[in-house]
């Protein structure tokens, strides 16, 4: 089994997995973004292998979609028995999305897959959880991602809990398919992305 030190430090610092299942009402992500190639693109999940999919930029052509597709549509799943660090940031969840295959339909967890390679992590659903991460709606329903240590001091300082934002739009390869992609950049968001394609971003929700 792989599973990312990433989603192992997440499990590990989550309760039982199993307990998000509150749900709120369904909504579209929308990037917002002083690009305007990019601002306003809703997001749809796009194939990337089997029970894989990522985010992809709905209305933006892509080598490997190159049709517009409706943005899809999602779900934050919480937890009432988990606490909230920080009530501006919001509550950390997972942002779910249902693949319905021919004979069952599953709820999926959003991830960020990594590769050593590059700072570069694409957002994608896969089955299970073991690429999953946390993520929250803060208070202007902006997407964040939030982590208590801060390893830019020595000795590194936790506690502390920083929301970071750090989403691009990037054109990424994933086992054969060429998309733009919902992304994220390592670090503590003074990082550029290597990858040239990159356009910053927002994401926010918009509730249906
Ligand atoms: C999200 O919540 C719904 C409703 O409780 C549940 O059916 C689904 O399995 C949950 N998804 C995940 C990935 O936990
Ligand atoms: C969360 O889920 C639990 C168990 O299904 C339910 O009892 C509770 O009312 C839900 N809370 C909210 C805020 O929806
Ligand atoms: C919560 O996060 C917000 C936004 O980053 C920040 O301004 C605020 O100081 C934080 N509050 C606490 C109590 O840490
Ligand atoms: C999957 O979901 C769709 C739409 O909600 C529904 O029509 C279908 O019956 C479901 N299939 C299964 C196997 O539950």
């Amino acid at each position: 089994m792989r599973l990312s030190l990433l989603s192992l430090a997440f499990a590990l610092t989550a309760s039982t997995i199993a307990q998000y299942d509150n749900q709120t009402a369904p909504f579209h992500l929308v990037l917002v973004s002083e690009d305007d190639t990019v601002n306003g693109e809703y997001l749809a999940s796009c194939h990337e292998g089997a029970g894989i999919e990522a985010l992809c930029l709905a209305g933006k052509p892509s080598p490997s979609k190159p049709d517009p597709t409706p943005g899809s549509v999602y779900y934050f799943n919480y937890s009432t028995s988990v606490e909230t660090p920080n009530a501006t940031l919001g509550t950390p969840g997972y942002v779910t999305w249902v693949l319905h295959g021919g004979n069952f339909n599953e709820s999926q967890a959003l991830g960020l897959w990594y590769s050593p390679a590059t700072n570069i992590a694409i957002a994608m659903f896969w089955p299970g959880l073991e690429y999953a991460w946390g993520m929250a709606f803060d208070t202007n329903d902006m997407l964040n991602i939030q982590y208590y240590v801060d390893d830019t001091v020595t000795p590194p300082k936790a506690g502390d809990t920083t929301g970071y934002y750090n989403w691009y739009a990037c054109t990424t390869y994933f086992t054969g398919y060429t998309y733009d992609t919902l992304s994220w950049v390592a670090g503590d968001g003074s990082q550029k992305p290597q990858n040239p394609s990159c356009a910053k971003v927002g994401v926010k929700r918009v509730f249906i």
